[in-house]
């Protein structure tokens, strides 16, 4: 028997895409994780291979020759078109897409067309086409295994979404460092925490810090102010021109996109970063899971931002990101890609998003005019700033005997914690998805939650002190 070892990487492929980045940007290759290091997309591996036959396919045909390709591991009926079951049949047709476009396989990237339209879509200069990632979930999965590992600071705000504490610490390893969200006084965002917090991770000898940013923020649903955009800029700029050894890596999680009210930004976070700092690489996660009301279908993009690269950089880390979209998930859904195209080329699409737009405006205006109709709300359970989003947060005590108590009186939300877990320290809050609850049910449903936080706190007033005798 022969046995082979085939020894770990860097691969030939790889080794040529860390010399682009050694060449071109010497810092980022400084910077990847150890998996980024030997990430590469197979170039002449199977997808490359059959996308280069189904070429020469198309030109065969085109000149009237037969072509028998034999590079796809799907089922194709002898004219050529996919081989299925009735029922799937039925479906494609009931949904109008062709077979042929929506359960063949697509490429690693996504497809190359829903990739424009979603560049387009951001409406950022110079900005090259994002790799397509299932939801952003992937996106930001994908950041860490390029740039994550055990020698990584992930300097995040508190409340942030649990899946960041899930992925960039204990799955790939990172030290979470965080600081408040919100300023002292609780008028927006804690841009001295954020200088603070930065600095801290790179002089406490951590070989990389990744700043992770979540505007229109969950759970609390603030998104910062133009003015507010700007000053993130400069607080980065600051940091970075203060300690010229630091490098990092900014990723930007806009999941919530799009939904702005009162005095939230309409631009994307991203675009205040665009020329942050040369030794600041950006990566923006957005798309249309939640931008587009398509949540299920799983379609999310990931962009590298432009500035300070030469565009070789950005395709070489297009090839790393798609490269480890082949190793764990092949490809994102080809059938989700499709619907969702249709869905943004639609003539509906603007219009659509408005109307959507406006029952969200309405529902955010009812909690609030709900909060101000009666003292008795905002005492009980204080709202935390919000103007954007799914969600708003009220700031409670013991959010999960709450929860519980809420669930037997038919409300549902979610309780949570400022650093995700109580023993971590922080405010604790219960959030509210308005984006799922009637305008009819706002007022109803946080006249019980007030209730119920009252009800709570009384009992808790009459508990016997602990060491002491009631009586
Ligand atoms: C802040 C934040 N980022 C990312 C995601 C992931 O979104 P997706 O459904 O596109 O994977 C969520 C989903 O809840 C989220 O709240």
């Amino acid at each position: 028997v022969s046995i082979y070892v085939i020894k770990p990487n860097p691969t030939k492929q790889a080794g040529q895409l860390n010399g682009m980045l050694h060449m071109h940007n010497p810092e980022i290759l400084d910077m990847l994780a150890p998996a980024g290091f030997r990430a590469y997309f197979p170039s002449d591996g199977i997808l490359a291979q059959a996308k280069k036959a189904g070429d020469a396919a198309t030109r065969a045909v085109q000149n009237g020759e037969k072509f028998y390709n034999a590079t796809i591991g799907t089922t194709l009926d002898d004219n050529g078109q996919p081989l299925v079951y009735q029922k799937t049949r039925e479906l494609f047709e009931a949904m109008e897409i062709p077979l042929s476009k929506g359960i063949v396989y697509g490429p690693s990237a996504g497809l190359d067309s829903l990739r424009e339209i979603l560049r387009k879509d951001a409406r950022i200069e110079r900005l090259g086409l994002p790799v397509i990632t299932h939801g952003l979930t992937q996106a930001l999965s994908d950041v860490a295994a390029l740039f994550i590992d055990h020698e990584t600071a992930v300097v995040a705000h508190s409340f942030f979404w649990e899946n960041i504490q899930l992925q960039f610490q204990d799955v790939f390893g990172a030290t979470l460092i965080t600081y408040p969200f919100f300023n002292k006084a609780r008028t927006g965002f804690n841009f001295e925490g954020l200088a603070e917090a930065m600095e801290s991770a790179h002089k406490s000898g951590f070989r990389k810090v990744v700043v992770y940013l979540n505007f229109p923020n969950n759970p609390t649903g603030y998104n910062l102010t133009d003015e507010e955009g700007q000053q993130l800029r400069t607080t980065i700029w600051d940091v970075m021109r203060a300690n010229r050894k630091m490098h990092t890596v900014v990723i930007t999680d806009e999941a919530y996109y799009g939904f702005s009210y009162d005095n939230a930004t309409q631009k994307t976070i991203m675009s205040y970063l665009v020329d942050v700092h040369p030794q600041a690489l950006v990566l923006g996660a957005k798309g249309p899971t939640k931008e587009a009301n398509v949540w299920g279908l799983r379609v999310g993009a990931l962009f590298v931002l432009p500035y300070g690269m030469n565009p070789k950089t950005i395709n070489t880390l297009n090839q790393k990101l798609a490269g480890v979209t082949r190793a764990i998930i092949s490809m994102p859904c080809v059938l989700s890609q499709e619907m969702v195209e249709q869905v943004y080329l639609s003539d509906m699409f603007m219009q659509n998003k408005k109307e959507i737009n406006a029952v969200m405006a309405r529902r955010a205006t009812a909690i609030k005019d709900a909060m101000t109709s009666d003292p008795i709300f905002a005492k009980t359970m204080p709202l935390l700033p919000f103007n954007s989003g799914y969600f708003c947060s009220f700031k409670v005590r013991a959010a999960a005997a709450v929860f519980e108590k809420l669930l037997e009186r038919n409300v549902g939300v979610i309780a949570g914690c400022e650093n995700n877990h109580p023993r971590f320290g922080g405010t604790e809050v219960l959030r509210y998805a308005f984006s799922s609850v009637p305008e009819s049910g706002i007022y109803r449903s946080l006249e019980i939650m007030a209730d119920e936080i009252r009800r709570h706190e009384s009992c808790r007033r009459l508990q016997p002190v602990k060491g002491m005798t009631s009586g």
